[in-house]
This record gives structure tokens, C-alpha cells and sequence, in this order.
């Protein structure tokens, strides 16, 4: 199962519709990510919004092979391997995202309920911020605040590994926060017109 679920995160969305469905490796261009925002960035809102389907979906299927195997692993290990997969995924070159929409694809698995709050943090901040970057990185440590008062010590444990791991990932943005270059979404309180 941790090799299946591997092998699903490793599926490169971003790279595999940029270069089907627009003839672009989204890796050539914006902020350089393969992730969901750098495809909505640089291929527009129905890109976006496959890739972000498709990341989030790699997620939820690695947390269900627990229950297609009739196995008792806990749902949050296998969903681990997919967002290794999703970050160093063996089809591209291991160079992949930044863990974040398959994180929250797992999380629907795991609890639907986080998987509300986590949507819920992200939109508030990101309408807060403008800033996806910013939104990804408070969803995760918001998220794990949230599960010390729901006593969740598993998820606790994933996430406090995942909001570092997240923010090490985020080093460049967090450099362009800082010198106020980060770019920004045209949503929300942050963006200037
Ligand atoms: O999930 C990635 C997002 O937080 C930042 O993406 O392309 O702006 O570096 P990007």
C-alpha cells in the first residue's frame, strides 16, 4: 500500500496537463512549482481547477487503500506516502510540489471534518493575505493547533512533521514575502489593484 500510494502522489498533474493539454511545462514559467497555484498562474482557472482536483484526489485515493485492502493501517500513514509521492515523484525527475493540496485530499479520508476546517483557514487567509503561499502555510499550522484541542494526538504528530516540512518548501516565497515580491491572487483584502 505505501508503494501504491507512492506511485499516486507520484502522478505529476501539473506537468502531465500543461504539456497534454496546452503544449507547457508549467515548471518553464511563474514561480517554477508544479502545484495547483503555479497552473492556475500560468494556464488559467480551468487548468487550475483540474490540477487542484487531481492533487487533492491523489491524496484521497492513497488514504483509501486501508479499506480497499480490508486493512487496518491507519489512513494518514498511507496518505503520507502519496504526498511523498506528490513532492518527489519518481515520473518527474523527483522534483514535485509542495505538499499541500494532497495533504488536504487526505485529510477528507482521515476526518471530513478537518477537511472542512482546512478549507476554511486556507479561504479566510487567503482572502486575508491574497497570498497562497501565506494561506498554505497558517492552513497548516493552524490545522495543527486545531487538532490539539480536538485531542487528535496522531494528526497532531503528522502535522506538526508536514507544517515544517511545508514551510521549508516555502522557503522561496517566504524570501519573497519578506522582501514583499510574493505573488499574489486577484482575491481578497491583499491584492492591489
Ligand atoms: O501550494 C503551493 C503554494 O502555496 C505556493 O505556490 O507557485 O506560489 O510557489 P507558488
Amino acid at each position: 500500500m505505501l508503494i501504491i500510494g507512492y506511485l499516486i502522489g507520484s502522478i505529476p498533474s501539473g506537468v502531465w496537463v500543461g504539456k497534454l493539454m496546452y503544449g507547457k511545462d508549467i515548471r518553464d514559467y511563474g514561480s517554477g512549482n508544479m502545484g495547483t497555484t503555479n497552473t492556475f498562474r500560468v494556464l488559467g482557472k480551468k487548468a487550475g481547477t483540474i490540477v487542484l482536483l487531481m492533487d487533492m484526489f491523489k491524496g484521497t485515493l492513497a488514504a483509501l487503500l486501508p479499506y480497499f485492502f480490508h486493512s487496518n493501517v491507519n489512513v494518514l500513514l498511507i496518505g503520507l506516502s502519496a504526498i511523498i509521492g506528490h513532492v518527489y515523484p519518481i515520473f518527474a525527475g523527483f522534483k514535485g510540489g509542495k505538499a499541500v493540496a494532497t495533504s488536504v485530499g487526505v485529510l477528507l479520508v482521515y476526518d471530513p471534518l478537518f477537511f472542512v476546517i482546512a478549507w476554511a483557514i486556507f479561504l479566510i487567509t487567503l482572502y486575508i493575505s491574497s497570498m497562497v503561499s501565506v494561506a498554505s502555510m497558517v492552513g497548516f499550522l493552524l490545522i495543527t493547533i486545531v487538532s490539539l484541542f480536538f485531542k487528535d494526538l496522531l494528526l497532531s504528530g503528522v502535522a506538526i512533521a508536514l507544517t515544517i516540512f511545508v514551510f521549508i518548501r516555502h522557503y522561496g516565497n517566504i524570501e519573497r514575502i519578506k522582501n514583499g515580491t510574493e505573488n499574489m491572487v486577484p482575491f481578497g483584502l491583499g491584492y492591489k489593484h
